[in-house]
C-alpha cells in the first residue's frame, strides 16, 4: 500500500482529529514514530493502535529525530511548543527539519523559520485540506512553503497521508494558499446553505434538487458531502466552527496587509460568529443551514 521510502525517526505532535490517522500512516509506512500529545488518552490510545513511542514530554520526543511534524490548533501553540515554554527546537538535532501541518498565519510561519535558522534547523510551513476523512484514507492535499532544497524530503516524508501536494513558494506561502482554500470554501458553504434554504421555502425535494444540479455548473465538494447531512440537521462531524474562524481571522488580517477585498468572506466570519454565540462553535462549517433556518422561526 505505501510506497518504498527511505526511513527516518520521526516525532510527530499533536494526535487530534487529523494528527492521529497522520501520525499512524507514518508508522504504517515504516518509519519510526515518536507521538507527543497534550492530553495522554490519545497518546495512550495511539500507541495501542500503532507501532510507536509515546513520551510524557516535549523534548524527549523530539531529540535525535529527522524531522518533527506537528498538527496542532492555532499560532499560540506553535509558538509555545516550538519555542515557548516546550522549547522544542532547543531539544532537536541540528539539521533536523520541522513540517508543520497546523493552519497557522504566514507571519507565524515566517517567525518560526527565521527562530529555525538560529538553532541550525528547517522549517516548512505545510497546512493541510481534505478533512478528517482525507487523513484517515490518507488523501490530504498539502500546501507548502519551504526552500527549495527541503521540498523533496517533505514530498517523500509526507508521502503515506498525501493524495497532492505542491510547493507554492517559500516560507509563509503554503499558508496563504490555504487563506485562499478557505476563502472560497467560505463562500461555498453559505451559497450552499441559501440554495438549500431556499429550496426548502420553494417546496422541493431538496434532496432530488441537489441530486441533479451536483451534476452540473453548481457542483462542489461541499455539495456533494455536505448536502445531504444538512437537510438532516447533522452537524456534529467534520470541520469545527471555532477553527473556520480561526482561519477566517487570519485570512481577513493578512487581507489588511495585502489590500485584498474580502466582502463575503467578512460576512461569513460574522455569520459564523453568530453560531458560536449560539453555542455551535464545535458543529461542522456546514451549520450555517442552520442559521437561516432559526431566522425564519
Ligand atoms: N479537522 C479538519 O477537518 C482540519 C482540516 C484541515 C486543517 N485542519 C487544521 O489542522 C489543525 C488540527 O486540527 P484538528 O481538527 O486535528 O484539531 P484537534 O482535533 O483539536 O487536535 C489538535 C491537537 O493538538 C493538540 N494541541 C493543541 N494545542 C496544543 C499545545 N499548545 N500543546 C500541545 N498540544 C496541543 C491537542 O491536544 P489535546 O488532545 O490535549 O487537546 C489535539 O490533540 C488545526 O490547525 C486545524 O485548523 C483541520
Amino acid at each position: 500500500m505505501y510506497e518504498e521510502i527511505p526511513m527516518a525517526t520521526l516525532a510527530f505532535i499533536g494526535l487530534g482529529n487529523m494528527g492521529y490517522p497522520m501520525a499512524g500512516h507514518l508508522a504504517n509506512s515504516g518509519h519510526e514514530v515518536r507521538v507527543y500529545n497534550r492530553s495522554q488518552t490519545k497518546k495512550d490510545q495511539w500507541i495501542k493502535e500503532f507501532r510507536g513511542q509515546g513520551f510524557g514530554d516535549v523534548a524527549t520526543t523530539v531529540s535525535n529525530c529527522d524531522a518533527v511534524i506537528l498538527c496542532v490548533g492555532r499560532d499560540d501553540d506553535v509558538r509555545d511548543l516550538l519555542i515557548g515554554s516546550h522549547n522544542a527546537m532547543a531539544a532537536m538535532r541540528p539539521g533536523a527539519l520541522i513540517i508543520d501541518h497546523t493552519t497557522t498565519s504566514a507571519t507565524l510561519a515566517e517567525d518560526m523559520a527565521s527562530a529555525a535558522q538560529n538553532f541550525n534547523l528547517r522549517f516548512a510551513d505545510v497546512p493541510v485540506s481534505g478533512g478528517q476523512q482525507g487523513a484517515i484514507n490518507g488523501q490530504l492535499s498539502l500546501m507548502v512553503g519551504c526552500h527549495t532544497d527541503d521540498y523533496p524530503e517533505i514530498k517523500q516524508l509526507t508521502s503515506p497521508y498525501t493524495r497532492m501536494i505542491e510547493r507554492l513558494g517559500d516560507i509563509g506561502c503554503g499558508q496563504k494558499t490555504k487563506m485562499v482554500n478557505q476563502i472560497c470554501v467560505a463562500g461555498l458553504i453559505q451559497a450552499l446553505a441559501e440554495g438549500l434554504h431556499f429550496a426548502e421555502q420553494a417546496g422541493l425535494d431538496r434532496s432530488k434538487v441537489m441530486e441533479v444540479i451536483s451534476q452540473g455548473a453548481a457542483g462542489s465538494w461541499q455539495m456533494s458531502n455536505r448536502h445531504q447531512t444538512m437537510i438532516d440537521g447533522e452537524y456534529q462531524h467534520g470541520f469545527a466552527i471555532d477553527w473556520m474562524r480561526k482561519d477566517l481571522d487570519i485570512c481577513l488580517e493578512e487581507a489588511n496587509r495585502n489590500g485584498a477585498n474580502l466582502a463575503i468572506t467578512r460576512l461569513v466570519n460574522q455569520y459564523y460568529g453568530e453560531l458560536q454565540t449560539l453555542g455551535a462553535g464545535r458543529q461542522d462549517t456546514s451549520a450555517l443551514l442552520l442559521r437561516l433556518q432559526q431566522q425564519k422561526a
